[in-house]
């Protein structure tokens, strides 16, 4: 489907027809050293949840049919199902086949013949929004936020930044400050989630840079610097009003950008539909 036939929704409202990021009628390989971070839409019509649903293992169907709101139930159909569509195509398998297994911490990955779990990959979502991060055999974290007005956000800066991210984020000027929490956060949340913790992992104990104008980085990871070092912390605008972070160890990751649309057809043959590739 294009993106200007689909539905407005809180989502879409105040961006622009078209995201920046675009697609290919193939994924195309993932090479050990290729990062692929994707974005979809997860407002879609019932014909592709509909679809996306067939997709699913009785535990997700569980999971989903847990929601108390239908809205939240039908994205995380939609969520689940543009991931097992995404990981098909790479693995040139059937979708619905795929089966996860999670960390200690929660975090999924694909189950299966050595080179299903060589596939690393990582998923978040916020307002109709998703990411879906892959790499071969190097875990990698992702994050998406949709900015907006926090309150409260010097209490949370003080709280749970870094003693150094506080200092920074306090010495801003109060206009800059909601811009640079959710840098701050989505580079944070992307490390904690690469790194498979989640928030077990207490976020002021590593550092990032997020001031305006500075390359985004890890600076340290419970003061040690060098390993920090080791990792890349990419910033990443998958659609206007929208900031997400990449997080991945390894200095020289070949990274590209695509935005999925659900083919329109679900009985189609093809999974993935009329994408665009872009640099971060
Ligand atoms: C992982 C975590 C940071 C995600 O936070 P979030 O902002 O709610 O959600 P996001 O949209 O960015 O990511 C959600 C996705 O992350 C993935 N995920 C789940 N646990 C994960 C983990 N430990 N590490 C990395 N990714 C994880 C899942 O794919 C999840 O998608 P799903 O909702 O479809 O299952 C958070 O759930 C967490 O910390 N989980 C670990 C459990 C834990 O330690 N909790 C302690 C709370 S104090």
């Amino acid at each position: 489907m294009l993106s200007s036939e689909l539905p407005p929704t809180s989502a879409r409202e105040g961006a622009s027809t078209r995201p920046p990021w675009v697609a290919s009628a193939v994924v195309g390989a993932l090479r050990p050293g290729d990062v692929r971070v994707w974005s979809a839409y997860l407002d879609q019509p019932p014909s592709i949840a509909t679809h996306y649903e067939t997709l699913l293992s009785p535990d997700e169907r569980k999971r989903a049919a847990a929601f108390r709101f239908p809205h939240d139930r039908v994205r995380y159909i939609v969520r689940r199902g543009i991931l097992r569509t995404i990981l098909g195509a790479y693995l040139n398998a059937d979708a619905s086949a795929l089966s996860f297994a999670y960390g200690p911490f929660g975090k999924p990955l694909i189950q299966g013949p050595q080179d299903y779990a060589s596939i690393r990959f990582n998923v978040s979502h916020r307002q109709g929004m998703a990411l879906y991060a892959l790499s071969r055999d190097q875990d990698l974290g992702v994050d998406i936020e949709f900015p907006h007005s926090i309150p409260e956000a010097d209490q949370i800066s003080e709280r749970f930044f870094s003693t150094q991210e506080n200092a920074v984020f306090l010495s801003l000027p109060l206009h800059q400050r909601q811009e640079a929490f959710f840098r701050c956060w989505t580079r944070k949340e992307a490390f904690i989630k690469a790194i498979g913790e989640g928030f077990s992992f207490p976020l002021h104990c590593f550092d990032v840079a997020f001031e305006d104008g500075t390359k985004s980085a890890l600076l340290s990871i419970k003061g040690n610097a060098e390993r920090a070092s080791r990792w890349i912390l990419q910033d990443l605008r998958p659609a206007p009003n929208y900031v997400g972070a990449l997080a991945i160890e390894g200095r020289h990751w070949n990274i590209r950008c695509r935005h999925f649309e659900p083919n329109s057809d679900p009985s189609a043959n093809l999974p993935l539909l009329n994408f665009e590739e872009t640099n971060v």
